[in-house]
Order: C-alpha cells, then sequence, then structure tokens
C-alpha cells in the first residue's frame, strides 16, 4: 500500500483508551483552575474559583448554596426515577421475530415492521439503570435542612441559580441526551471530590465542624463511583463520535450552572 492511500489512523481523545468517563473526566479537570485542582488550567475569574482555604463563607450563604442544590438533586433524581428514559442509551436493534434476545430486556418497547422484523428500542437496558446508584443526595440534604432548621434558621426558597440549573436539566432530558449525561456526571464527581473539600473547610469555618448528611454515603463511595463509571462507559459505547463531543462540550455549561450555584456559599 502506497504512502498515499493507506488510511491515516484515527484521531484518539484523551482518556479514550480508558473509556468515555475518562474522557470527561479530562474535560472537566481542566476546566479547574489550578488553585482548585493540580490538572486545572483555567485563570481564576469569580469568586468561588479562588482557593477554597480563603473563602469567607456565611451561614446565610450556605444555606441558600444547600437548597439550591436540594433543588437541582431533587430534579435530577425525579428524572431518573421516571421510566423510560431515553439518556440510558437508546438503541435500535433488528432482529428476527423468533428472537429470544429481547427478553432480557422487559423494558424494552417493542413492535413489527412491515418485513416481519422485530424493532426493539431499548430505552433501559439493563447495564445502564442510574437509579438507587447510592450517589443520590435529595434525602440527605433533607435532612440537612431539617437539622438547620432545628438550630432556629430560617430555610430560604429556591433562589434564581437553582431554578435556573434546574430548568435546563428538565429541557435536556426531553430533549437531549447527552448533554444530560454531562450533567449528571459532573454533579455527582463533582461532589464526591471538590464538593466534599469544600464541605470540610466550610463546616471547620462557620459550622464548628458538624458534618452534614450531604457529605456522608451509605456503603464504599469508591466503590459506587466505579460502578456509575461502568454503567457511564457501558451506554457511551452505543454513541457516535459526534455525540461524544457533544457530551464533552457541555462540561463548560455545567461548570457554569455549578459555579453560580457554589458562588451562593459567598453571598
Ligand atoms: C475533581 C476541586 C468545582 C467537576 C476534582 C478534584 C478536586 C476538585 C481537588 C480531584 C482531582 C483529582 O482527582 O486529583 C474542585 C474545587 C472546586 C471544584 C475546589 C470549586 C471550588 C468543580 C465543578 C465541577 C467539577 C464546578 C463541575 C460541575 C469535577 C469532576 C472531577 C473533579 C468531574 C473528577 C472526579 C473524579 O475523578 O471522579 N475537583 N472542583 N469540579 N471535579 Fe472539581
Amino acid at each position: 500500500v502506497s504512502a498515499t492511500t493507506a488510511e491515516k489512523p484515527r484521531k484518539r481523545y484523551p482518556g479514550e483508551a480508558k473509556g468515555f468517563v475518562e474522557e470527561m473526566r479530562f474535560v472537566a479537570m481542566k476546566l479547574h483552575t489550578k488553585e482548585q485542582a493540580k490538572e486545572g488550567e483555567k485563570e481564576v475569574k469569580q469568586p468561588e474559583e479562588r482557593p477554597v482555604q480563603r473563602w469567607e463563607p456565611s451561614v446565610d450563604g450556605y444555606l441558600k448554596f444547600l437548597v439550591d442544590s436540594k433543588l437541582v438533586y431533587d430534579t435530577l433524581e425525579g428524572i431518573i426515577d421516571k421510566a423510560p428514559f431515553p439518556s440510558c442509551g437508546v438503541t435500535v436493534v433488528l432482529l428476527s421475530a423468533k428472537s429470544s434476545f429481547f427478553f432480557r430486556f422487559p423494558a424494552s418497547v417493542v413492535w413489527s415492521n412491515e418485513k416481519n422484523k422485530v424493532i426493539s428500542l431499548m430505552w433501559s437496558a439493563s447495564d445502564a439503570e442510574f437509579r438507587d446508584t447510592g450517589l443520590e443526595r435529595s434525602e440527605k440534604l433533607a435532612k440537612d435542612l431539617q437539622w438547620f432548621k432545628e438550630q432556629g434558621y430560617t430555610i430560604p426558597e429556591p433562589s434564581s441559580p437553582g431554578v435556573t440549573y434546574a430548568e435546563y436539566l428538565k429541557e435536556l432530558s426531553e430533549k437531549d441526551p447527552q448533554a444530560f449525561i454531562c450533567h449528571f456526571y459532573n454533579i455527582y464527581f463533582a461532589h464526591s471530590a471538590g464538593g466534599r473539600m469544600i464541605g470540610k473547610k466550610v463546616a471547620e469555618k462557620i459550622l464548628d465542624k458538624k458534618e452534614l448528611e450531604f457529605y456522608k454515603w451509605d456503603g464504599d463511595l469508591s466503590q459506587l463511583l466505579q460502578n456509575v463509571r461502568d454503567k457511564l462507559n457501558k451506554v457511551a459505547e452505543s454513541w457516535t463520535r459526534e455525540e461524544k463531543n457533544h457530551c464533552l462540550e457541555e462540561t463548560e455549561k455545567s461548570f457554569k450552572y455549578s459555579g453560580d450555584i457554589l458562588r451562593l456559599i459567598l453571598s
């Protein structure tokens, strides 16, 4: 084969060899500032991008952050609970009417076309189930807000950053599964990493080190995260390169919306 006709090797994306979650992580880490995380590359522009050690949080601001975070988790977990859900990877499979293949997917929507083939539209294959992952935060936040109430604090109504993000997530869940998955990944994984660090520092400064439920998981967190990574990788296996890129491109918005909510801690 001459050099001119030889096929060029396909472009490899950072993290691709390890699976799609690694690609999402790579893009997310670059959007941190150096102060936030070693791999960060972004310049500090917003107050919440400054080192957490130097934050001056207030209890009122932190309560706003918790309330808006709860609205986001309520929304996300409500969406996931509602089945069928196309973000779990819509796979269209053509198979013969006699095949027992689709029995393995009880949630499939199945019908016949004119050529006596069966088209199975799998909304939620069992390996792509994002319910009850153990990462859910909504009930934990409800307990924390109850605790603040018992301490005599007034719980505020959700504010604009939370309401705006919740609306956006609902919109994506109906029309853009790849973008929705990007937010799903970033919301849960950011909270398990930087989020925990923020919780610890803020508690040291204003809550007499009180450890909130928001930062506690039932079971081994690293195992829960790994289970979700495996499922996300499976879902993305059926995506085209364009769909994957579309998902990755959504990361910036995820940082923008979450950053707006984080900033409430400093308000
Ligand atoms: C990971 C800090 C905000 C998404 C991390 C890590 C740190 C960190 C220290 C761990 C890096 C490592 O594995 O070595 C922070 C701080 C933030 C912040 C201090 C704000 C003050 C955000 C935001 C998002 C985000 C707004 C997106 C919404 C992620 C993701 C990971 C991560 C996806 C990867 C987690 C994993 O590897 O499982 N962050 N972060 N972070 N962060 Fe952030």
